[in-house]
């Protein structure tokens, strides 16, 4: 038997809307107003530029505009063509950060604050959220940092500190940065650029002067120490600067791993139908038998939480598994409205014009009386938060919901995320890592309808083309009646 979710109190409600959004392709939010100048501060090796990267990360999933300027970076380009103009290569070594060294601390100054002009260009032309990634270290920096800010109107100023006093934490930061592929050190002997960099952090911490609860009191900022373990926040300012705080207190550096997958193939699945809350079929039976298995090679014993929607496919695929379980209604599969319930080719057939504006931007497409991409996406951010928190964790539940999580974790756009393969019957496990997430698959070897609808082809979008301009009819035939009328437009 399949069951259906008893659909007919929510679709009372969908109606009501369907004249003003049927088949609708909603407007982006208007951030508009948030313009926020992020300057990090904290010694090198203290994952400055992994916080910033990850917090640009977030905001862009969000759909806010957000851009790391990495001082850094100007440094290095600045350096470069001065090596090219001058013939003789610039000492960008540890003397370089010497504060005796007063031409090189002018220089640094000077690029700092090239580099917040920028971003403040940046910003002013649209932008919502600059990151200003230094170390901007000392209190005379930030107070230049201040002074200049102020003079914009409508720019506001977060400082977010990273205090890290794990030797090994630190440890494992100068290897990422002294391994290869870092501009700074590329091509150098690994011990010596170790040796340089060590001396370098040295330099900084002559003159480091951390946040104070006294002495920065009329400052706005966030203050992360050893992240996850202590967070102080100072005049937090308004929506978007609590949000941001927020999400630096739920992050941790424990080493863990996210593990995807998809229910074990529905007999909606078997049928070609998308939504409804069908049991799993004979070979997503088989799946759910097999995952025990494959988990528990992949954790051993380590503690393990188990996440399902409320559907019962994802709660029949986990049922085997020996953990702690906990079901989401934030991981429900996207809602396809009037259309839950069918196969493509009836969408196609009785709503020809949806059919073709969900081809034509998949992302924005909010099926009539359903929801959109977009609109997963803004219902998953608790489920984003508290991933973050979580150590080793299994997510079961759904392909469009399965591809919101994953965008998030490998930072892909909008464009690219309704059309992520996820297939049926394989774990996905995300391990993440100092800049993205590494990734592996493991497919089982049972087999499962292939579920994904591929890109519209060109030939597809001609002949869409020619519909719209009148070439072609529109189908005008109506969906039929399914017994309780559910399907009726
Ligand atoms: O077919 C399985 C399914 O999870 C449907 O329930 C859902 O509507 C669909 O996939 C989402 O995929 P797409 O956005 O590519 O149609
Ligand atoms: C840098 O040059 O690498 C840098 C981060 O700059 P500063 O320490 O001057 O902020």
């Amino acid at each position: 038997t399949v069951h259906h979710r008893d659909r007919s109190t929510e679709l009372e409600g969908k109606e009501v809307s369907f004249g003003m959004s049927a088949g609708a392709t909603i407007e982006k939010p208007d951030y508009s107003e948030a313009k926020i100048v992020v300057a990090m501060v904290g010694l090198p090796a203290r994952g400055k530029s992994y916080l910033s990267n990850k917090l640009q990360r977030y905001l862009l999933w969000l759909e806010y505009q957000v851009k790391v300027f990495n001082v850094g970076q100007y440094r290095r380009q600045v350096y470069r063509k001065m090596a090219e103009e001058s013939g003789r290569k610039e000492d960008q070594s540890a003397n370089f950060f010497d504060n005796n060294n007063a031409s090189a601390a002018k220089a640094r100054e000077r690029m700092a604050s090239d580099c917040l002009e920028d971003l403040i260009k940046w910003l002013k032309a649209g932008g919502n959220v600059g990151i200003h990634d230094a170390t901007n270290s000392t209190r005379a920096r930030r107070k230049a940092l201040e002074a200049r800010i102020k003079r914009e109107p409508g720019l506001k100023l977060l400082f977010i500190e990273s205090v890290c006093t794990d030797p090994a934490v630190i440890a494992a930061n100068v290897a990422v940065k002294v391994a290869s592929g870092d501009p700074d050190y590329d091509g150098q002997d690994p011990l010596q650029a170790e040796k340089d960099f060590r001396e370098r952090i040295k330099h900084y911490e002559e003159s480091y002067q951390p946040l104070d609860p006294e002495l920065d009191k009329g400052q706005t900022w966030c203050q992360m120490v050893n992240v996850g373990k202590q967070v102080t926040v100072n005049r937090i300012d308004g929506y978007l600067q609590s949000r941001i705080a927020f999400y630096l207190m739920n992050l941790h550096l424990a080493p863990r791993s996210i593990y995807f997958t998809r229910h074990g193939e529905s007999q909606y699945n078997v049928e070609g139908k998308i939504g409804g809350d069908a049991p799993l079929s004979k070979q997503g039976e088989m799946y759910m038998r097999a995952l025990p298995k494959l988990i528990k090679e992949k954790i051993g014993d380590k503690p393990l939480t188990v996440w399902t929607s409320t559907l019962q496919r994802t709660i029949q695929t986990a049922s085997e598994l020996p953990y702690e379980k906990l079901t989401w209604k934030s991981l429900d599969e996207l809602d396809a409205g009037v259309c839950d319930g069918m196969t493509y080719e009836e969408i196609e057939k009785y709503y020809p014009e949806d059919y073709n504006a969900r081809d034509d931007d998949k992302f924005n497409y909010r099926y009539r009386g359903g929801e959109s991409y977009r609109d997963v996406v803004i219902r998953l951010e608790p489920v984003i938060l508290e991933l973050e928190r979580q150590k080793d964790i299994v997510v079961v539940c759904h392909q469009a919901v399965l591809r919101c999580l994953y965008a998030y974790f490998h930072n892909l756009s909008q464009e690219e995320l309704p059309y992520i393969k996820i297939p049926l019957h394989t774990v996905i496990k995300l391990t993440p890592k100092a800049y993205g997430c590494d990734e592996e698959r493991f497919a089982l070897p049972i087999e499962a309808v292939d579920t994904t609808r591929p890109r519209p082809t060109n030939k597809h979008l001609a002949i869409k083309k020619e519909r719209d301009l009148g070439m072609l009819s529109p189908s005008t035939s109506r969906p039929p009646s399914r017994g309780k009328g559910l399907y009726d437009a």
